[in-house]
């Protein structure tokens, strides 16, 4: 089963719970925050204040992608403010297996998320933890950007390892996913696509350009 999970960054910011009631109408289970702290991403975009306003405005699972420096600092915070899963950049954490720990001992799902240039090979002693692996096929901190087409490779083995040993955990994929590409990530292993641009101020409003998406990769 294919899962679409609408990005926040494309939303209209003025107008979220609306929006969030559109994506629910859609049919969408989950959404994905994305938080940028400007210094581990070229920009800067929400915290923990509208990741508890989401709480309260919809019943969707909030997924919070952290895309920041040192995330262990803010788990609790996030947990606290009503994120139901957090997922934390390899490349962004000195001890990721502890970080790990905690945002499951927190009671949350807990995601890894790998950057273009960082390969698979580095999961490989954390993801038998995981609840979920974030392939980002953009490199992270804008909306609508060019989908990397040498990312399909690395889904692929990240699909294997998860194969080989017989895990449960989510192979989510980020940026760039569109009718054009999610059929070419669905292909190479993954199950959630994550997408902004795709979603949000298309022809037809959210509601069809979800079914569009749902529909490129119903063949
Ligand atoms: C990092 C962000 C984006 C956003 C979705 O840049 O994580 O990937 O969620 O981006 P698009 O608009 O490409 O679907």
């Amino acid at each position: 089963m294919i899962q679409i999970v609408p990005s926040i960054l494309s939303a209209d910011f003025a107008y979220l719970g609306e929006e969030m009631a559109q994506v629910k109408a859609a049919g969408a289970q989950r959404i994905q925050v994305d938080v940028m702290d400007g210094i581990f991403v070229p920009n800067i975009t929400v915290g923990p204040p509208v990741v508890q306003a989401l709480r309260k405005a919809t019943d969707l699972s909030l997924e919070v992608h952290l895309m920041i420096q040192h995330p262990e600092r803010f788990l609790e915070v996030f947990a606290q403010a009503g994120a139901d899963g957090i997922i934390v950049h390899q490349e962004a954490c000195t001890h990721l297996h502890r970080a790990i720990q905690e945002i499951k001992a927190l009671g949350k799902r807990a995601g890894v998320a790998i950057n273009p240039a960082t390969p698979a090979v580095v999961l490989e002693e954390i993801i038998q933890y995981l609840d979920l692996v974030l392939v980002m096929t953009v490199n992270p901190g804008f909306a609508g950007q060019e989908f990397i087409p040498s990312m399909l490779p690395k889904i692929r083995k990240v699909r294997q390892l998860i194969q080989e040993r017989g895990l449960a955990c989510e192979l989510e994929v980020d940026g760039g996913i569109h009718v054009d590409t999610a059929p070419l990530v669905v292909d190479a292993g993954a199950d959630v696509l994550v997408a902004g641009a795709a979603i949000f101020g298309q022809p037809g409003g959210v509601a069809a350009a979800m079914q569009r998406l749902r529909d490129s990769v119903s063949g």
